[in-house]
């Protein structure tokens, strides 16, 4: 049984996770998370399997750890951090199979296959949403993955599943015709984001393609046993712990994801715990405006400690998120912004909460 099945197993109820964001949920973010309210699975930012392969230092000793090596950096994780999925993307086959190598040689929990991203960038190499217009490619690239873990099992490593996280389509929703090409792959989990290429996230995501897509599982799959099902994670509009689990309930899916719903709020994923623990009400957390600034000034610590190979424009993303809703928040907000380092926010907010 691979960790999502236990999990599931173990958990009782639909998985909630934290969806992977490059340049948010960084090393520093998931570690607010696994302090304040952990998801029931982590992902990395979404890197090149082509970057790792190509990428100096890149050898056992020095990958991930030295902080030298951007991709490696950003392919960072602890213990607290588990389990966690390494999402990458790529379409030269043998350098997704090496990657898919050494993301099993760094210890992950699983590796996600990103066939979604609307990124030009991504697409022109073949990446991402463009996935879905050559699903040859795709499926070689799944089976690249799988041939990677098994390279990496053969030096003594454990078998880890695969995951694909994708769109409803390319320019209209494919689902009935894309799905069960994945389906066909026995991927550990698929995650839709319900919506397509095109809609990019300016509509509001169809939750109800999510039971669909549920339904084409039951029915492509049925002879097999209930733990060797392809679990499908629903993505797109969650807005908290509850809604989840009810978006979950109402159409099936075996979980959701989140992503920009998380922003500003490490404690997003408490309601877990509180349901784990037999909770069923108040499952949101109440944080006063001191504890929001005070996690603003730790996060941006963390951020500085662990991502100093990104600048710190990057951290300053987060503000708004943090500092808004609150008589004064514009004039912190601008005052923040003139931030160079982490002493620099402390220094604002510190003073900002003893006027
Ligand atoms: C800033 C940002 C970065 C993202 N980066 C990634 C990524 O690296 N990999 C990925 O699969 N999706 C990425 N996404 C998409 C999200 O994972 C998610 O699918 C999307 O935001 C829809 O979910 P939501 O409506 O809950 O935000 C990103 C989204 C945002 C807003």
């Amino acid at each position: 049984m691979n960790f999502w099945q236990k999990l599931k197993q173990e958990k009782n109820r639909p998985l909630i996770v934290l969806a992977p964001m490059a340049d948010v949920t960084d090393f520093a973010f998931r570690a607010m998370f696994a302090k304040y309210g952990k998801s029931d699975v982590f992902w990395t930012e979404f890197v090149s399997a082509d970057g790792m392969v190509m990428a100096p230092n890149n050898n056992p000793d020095e990958r991930g750890m030295t902080g030298q090596n951007k991709i490696f950096a950003d392919l960072k994780f602890d213990e607290s951090q588990r389990p966690i999925v390494a999402q990458i993307f790529g379409s030269r086959l043998d350098n997704v199979e090496k990657a898919a190598q050494i993301c099993a040689e760094l210890g992950f929990d699983g590796i996600d296959i990103n066939m979604g991203c609307p990124d030009r960038s991504i697409e022109k190499q073949k990446c991402g949403a463009a996935m879905m217009k050559n699903p040859d490619l795709a499926i070689e690239v799944i089976r690249a993955v799988k041939k990677g873990i098994e390279n990496a099992e053969k030096n003594g490593f454990k078998k880890i599943p695969v995951s694909v996280k994708t769109r409803l389509g390319y320019n209209k929703d494919e689902l009935e015709e894309w799905l069960p090409k994945l389906l066909a792959e026995k991927l550990a989990v698929i995650t839709v984001h319900a919506r397509t290429r095109k809609e990019m996230s300016l509509v509001p995501a169809r939750w109800e393609r999510v039971k669909r897509a549920v339904e084409i599982r039951n029915e492509m799959q049925a002879d097999l046993p209930v733990g060797e099902r392809t679990l499908i994670f629903g993505n797109g509009d969650v807005e908290s712990v509850s809604d989840g689990l009810e978006k979950c309930r109402e159409n099936g899916s075996d979980g959701a994801m989140v992503g920009r719903g998380i922003f500003g709020n490490p404690w997003f994923f408490k309601g877990l715990e509180k349901i784990d623990a037999g909770e069923s009400k108040n499952l949101n957390t109440e944080i006063s405006l001191q504890e929001k600034l005070l996690a603003l000034i730790e996060h941006a610590e963390l951020f500085e400690k662990y991502i100093g190979h990104k600048n710190f424009a990057v951290m300053k993303k987060h503000f708004k998120a943090y500092v808004e809703g609150f008589d004064g928040a514009k004039e912190l907000r601008t005052k923040l912004m003139e931030a160079e380092k982490a002493g620099d926010v402390r220094e604002t907010i510190e003073v900002w909460l003893k006027r």
